[in-house]
């Protein structure tokens, strides 16, 4: 992980913790600018179920990296596809999540996904989305994005989320998941969830995704002028 090759595009990192608009905003981001957008949460999903699906304990860390590397993970617009199968709705359930959450602490698993990230990287440009793109997996990223959010407003999202995808949730169950999430993904050993040192930290606690999205413009217009289409307003009500 210390040798870095260089990229063959430009990256954009966008982390912080679920519940933050990251997901959304990376993939507006990515639509605007006509870059590439990957959920490198979606990838530590994927570990986890077929981590559950084949028996893995999710704390056999040789196990789980070996079974990391073998996976074909792919992404057809909205679906993801593991080994060739539809798993779209099965990786986002509460259960997936804390099992994501899991197998994400294990060092051989971020090893395996770390080169798989990279590799993901394609012209003219790529919108990173996860918890350690810009300290870990993008270091040399030239805009770095880190949304926060208050843990209520985040399980308040969580929840609406869920119920209008048909999802079983209730509040003081998605509350205690978060914040055993939070404090596993912050206290990890390898690549924890935290700012990089200059990432730009944006609380959207009461921000609607719009007014995120123009703070976000407004970051990647200062630093890559020449990455945002004439074409893209300064005001996005029109979008
Ligand atoms: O963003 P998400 O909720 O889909 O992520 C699921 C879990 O995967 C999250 O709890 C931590 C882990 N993850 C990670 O450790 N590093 C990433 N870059 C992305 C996700």
């Amino acid at each position: 992980m210390t040798t870095l090759q260089a990229l063959p595009a430009r990256v954009i990192t966008v982390d912080g913790p679920s519940g933050t608009g990251k997901g959304t905003i990376a993939a507006r981001l990515a639509s605007l600018l006509g870059w590439h957008v990957l959920d490198t949460g979606a990838l530590y999903r994927c570990v986890g179920l077929a981590a559950v699906q084949r028996g893995v304990a999710l704390d056999d860390d040789a196990a789980l990296g070996d079974l990391a590397n073998g996976l074909h993970i792919g992404f057809d617009g909205e679906r993801v596809l593991l080994d060739g199968s539809d798993v779209s709705s099965d990786i986002r359930t509460a259960a997936a999540g804390e099992h994501a959450s899991r197998v994400a602490a294990c060092p051989a698993v971020r090893r395996a996904l770390w080169r798989l990230q990279r590799e993901a990287v394609r012209p003219p440009g790529l919108v990173a989305d996860g918890r350690d793109m810009g300290t870990v997996v993008f270091p040399e990223a030239e805009v770095k994005i880190y949304l926060d959010a208050s843990p209520e407003v985040r399980v308040e999202r969580r929840y609406k989320q869920l119920k209008e995808k048909g999802m079983d949730a209730n509040v003081p169950d998605l509350a205690r998941e978060l914040a055993e999430r939070d404090r596993r993904d912050r206290e990890r050993s390898v690549s924890p969830m935290e700012p990089a040192a200059d990432a730009v930290v944006i609380d959207t606690s009461s921000l609607g995704i719009e007014a995120v999205l123009v703070a976000v413009l407004g970051e990647v217009r200062r630093v890559l002028p020449d990455a945002v289409p004439d074409a893209v307003p300064d005001a996005l009500s029109v979008i």
